[in-house]
């Protein structure tokens, strides 16, 4: 496990709106940005009372201890992101974190990941952790429609290559990313995928990691009341052993194999 999550006050920098539905949340918090990890979370509440009642959770995208900020990317879909999107630069929000099982397993020399939408968020940190150790690192970023392609400024510096697919063929390939994680396989020897931010995307991995192809892995993203463990609202059943995981605690990032997707 990481070190011990805290409870903190941070301060909005920077709302961006990054394509119609997304926006780009840059905070100020000097605990959290020292301390997160690569797989890590927070949890966030940026509203007076209990309206809504729960914080919600979102990646750590990137964390910059000098400058004391956190980064995350948040897909605008109901009411407590909807009231993310309206932050003002200079308020004050409360988050929890870093949460989750840190990523310390780097014994590898290539990865790829291959994400669609906002599980973009979930690899960036990592992406950087990988490029410092010198791991070569296969981006394949998919997305519905060209606007829905997000963190790619933030995976590009990271990566050896950046492959975008999009469904209607407005960037890139016309297709599923799995075309090309599956040509990347046909030319490249890679040790581990890591996926985020689809069902398909996973079980197309759990299949080549099955397959013996590579080590696949896997960010589960549901829904979740208090990120600390305690309420047993994120649990996920093992695939070969009785029993459930916890997303918040044992996660979110899973070896694709240990799942019940
Ligand atoms: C570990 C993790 C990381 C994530 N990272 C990102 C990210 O980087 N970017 C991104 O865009 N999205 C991310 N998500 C998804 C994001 O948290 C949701 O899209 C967001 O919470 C939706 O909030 P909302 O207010 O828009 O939606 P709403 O539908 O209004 O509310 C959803 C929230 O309600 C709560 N909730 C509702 N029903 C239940 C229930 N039955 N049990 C428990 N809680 C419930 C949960 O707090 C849930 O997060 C992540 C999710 C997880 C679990
Ligand atoms: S969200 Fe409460 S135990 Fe995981």
């Amino acid at each position: 496990m990481g070190v011990h999550p805290v409870y903190r006050s941070a301060t909005v920098v920077e709302v961006k709106q990054a394509g119609p539905q997304y926006v780009d949340l840059l905070l100020r918090e000097p605990v959290i940005s020292r301390i997160s990890q690569p797989g890590q979370f927070l949890m966030i509440r940026a509203w007076p009372g209990v309206d809504p009642l729960l914080p919600r959770p979102f990646d750590i995208v990137q964390c910059n201890a000098q400058e004391k900020t956190l980064r995350l990317f948040v897909k605008v879909e109901g009411r407590g992101t909807r009231l993310l999107k309206e932050l003002l630069p200079g308020t004050a929000v409360r988050v929890t974190g870093p949460l989750g099982r840190p990523i310390s397993d780097y014994a590898c020399s290539s990865v790829a990941f291959l994400v669609r939408g906002a599980g973009a968020a979930a690899v960036v940190h990592l992406g950087e952790a990988c490029a410092q150790r010198g791991i070569a690192v296969y981006s394949i970023l998919s997305a519905s429609t060209a606007s829905r392609l997000v963190c790619r400024d933030y995976l590009q510096p990271s990566s050896a290559q950046l492959m975008v697919a999009t469904d209607d063929g407005s960037e890139g390939y016309r297709g599923l990313g799995t075309d090309l994680l599956d040509r990347l396989l046909e030319r490249q020897s890679i040790d581990r995928v890591y996926t985020c931010g689809s069902r398909r995307f996973a079980r197309h991995v759990q299949r080549l990691d099955r397959e013996g192809r590579l080590a696949g892995f896997v960010f589960l993203e549901g829904l979740m009341a208090c990120g600390l463990g305690d309420c047993h609202g994120c649990a996920v059943r093992k695939r070969n052993e009785p029993g459930y995981y916890l997303v918040c605690r044992d996660g979110p990032h899973f070896p694709i194999g240990e799942v019940e997707l």
